[in-house]
């Protein structure tokens, strides 16, 4: 046993030295200094090597870090409500014609009853599990459940939990290795965004704006200053300015010039359907607000937040709020409508989180458990406040989601 463990962590070890090793490569390659959001690309992501794809545990109990999902089976129930609010709408406008995509996943072979859900970065398949039982118990029940996840070790995981807990409904799963064409339906995306690499800037003494890039430093790497920042993220610094935030010189923080792009890109694949984004962030000026001086970046390992990058390379997760805001520009420019925004406690209040509680008021363990899991999902000391929902939907007819009725965020972004 003991051996096993030792060669297990001897194997980690290995990985690490062998990603430094790549990251150094980069940087000598790039001149000495490397942009913040490549160094993150290869510390989450550097095939076979990278924190998400490496093979480590990762999520759950036994893992760094634990999502909605893996709290309480009531977060999966909650979105089912969303869902089957998106989906029946879907399927109503579409009766009368055929609603049929056209080989939206693709890849020419899977038939659709044309409303689908698709889940962008499913973690251990937990979210996919429970949503399908769900609408499997209560209809209406999507035909295809694709998800497009970058980690194969995290696919083969999903395909594991999938098969273990939902076996009837397996297939209909189907991973994919890139977005669809066109697709309609609802696509989730909880706590993917926060793992996208981000740009990170400083304003100088002269009020001047300064890119965080990383360099070689011993053995490890560690922050050095560009004089000359990106002309992208320059750009979106000054846009910032000229808001009134991020003024003040040595405030340092984050920008993730890959959301628009992201959000674009789900934009031209949606017909009709949501956009679902589920993450831990802020409107614009919340998130840099200027005691905000040293922007958002963390780092969980082994259930603990610490604020060095460069601390166990590709053994720990990287992330970064979202800017909500952001992403409504990014979802309007791409032809969405923001369908709703507000906390994740409003959102789950609005799908009738109560009411799945209630739903185990027979078996008092189970109760007990659910009520347990829904603090730590809605208590605004815990998850409720800090993690947030927005729907950008299109064609859906000023459909209003359950989840958005408790109370509309939208004026703040
Ligand atoms: C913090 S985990 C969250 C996992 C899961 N959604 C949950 O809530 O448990 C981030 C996930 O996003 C995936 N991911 C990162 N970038 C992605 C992208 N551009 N598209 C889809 N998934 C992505 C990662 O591989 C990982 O599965």
């Amino acid at each position: 046993m003991a051996n096993a463990e030792d060669n297990a962590i001897q194997h980690q070890q290995a990985l690490k030295q062998a990603l430094i090793d790549l990251i150094r490569t980069e940087i000598s390659a790039a001149g000495g200094q490397l942009a913040f959001d490549r160094f993150m690309d290869l510390a989450l992501y550097a095939p076979g090597l990278g924190y998400y794809v490496a093979g480590a545990a990762k999520l759950g109990p036994e893992g760094d870090f634990v999502t909605a999902p893996e709290i309480s089976p009531l977060f999966a129930r909650c979105l089912a409500v969303a869902c089957r609010e998106v989906l029946s709408q879907i399927k109503q406008q579409h009766s009368g014609s055929n609603g049929s995509n056209n080989d939206p996943a693709g890849k020419g072979a899977v038939p659709s009853s044309g409303a689908d859900l698709l889940e962008l970065g499913a973690g251990t398949g937990a979210l996919a599990a429970e949503l399908l039982a769900s609408l499997a118990a209560q209809g209406p029940l999507p035909e295809r459940y694709l998800i497009l996840e970058p980690s194969p070790d995290l696919a083969a995981r999903q395909r594991q939990t999938l098969a273990r807990r939902v076996p009837e409904l397996l297939a209909r799963c189907h991973w994919l290795d890139r977005l669809p064409d066109r697709f309609d339906g609802i696509v989730i995306a909880n706590e993917v965004l926060d793992a996208m690499p981000v740009n990170r800037f400083q304003i100088g003494g002269a009020g001047q704006v300064q890119e965080v890039c990383v360099a070689t430093d011993g053995q490890g790497f560690s922050d050095c200053l560009s004089e000359s920042a990106s002309p992208a993220l320059q750009q979106a610094v000054l846009a910032l300015q000229a808001d009134g935030l991020a003024t003040q010189p040595g405030y340092c923080s984050e920008i993730n010039l890959r959301l628009a792009p992201w959000t674009q890109a789900l934009g031209r694949m949606l017909g009709t359907g949501l956009l679902l984004v589920i993450d831990y962030g802020y409107p614009r000026t919340e998130l840099y607000l200027a005691e905000r001086n040293q922007g958002t970046l963390m780092c969980h390992s082994r259930h603990q937040a610490q604020g060095d990058p460069y601390r166990d390379i590709g053994l720990q997760d990287l992330t970064a709020h979202i800017d909500f805001s952001a992403l409504a520009e990014a979802g309007i420019a791409a032809g969405l409508t923001v369908a709703g925004y507000t906390t994740q406690a409003n959102f789950l209040i609005g799908c009738g989180i109560d009411a799945l509680i209630a739903e185990a008021a027979a078996d008092p363990m189970a109760m007990l458990e659910l009520t347990a899991g829904a603090k730590q999902l809605l208590l605004p000391s815990l998850m409720g406040e800090r993690f947030q929902v927005m729907g950008l939907s299109r064609g859906l007819n000023d459909l209003l989601l359950s989840g958005f009725s408790v109370r509309d965020l939208s004026a703040r972004l």
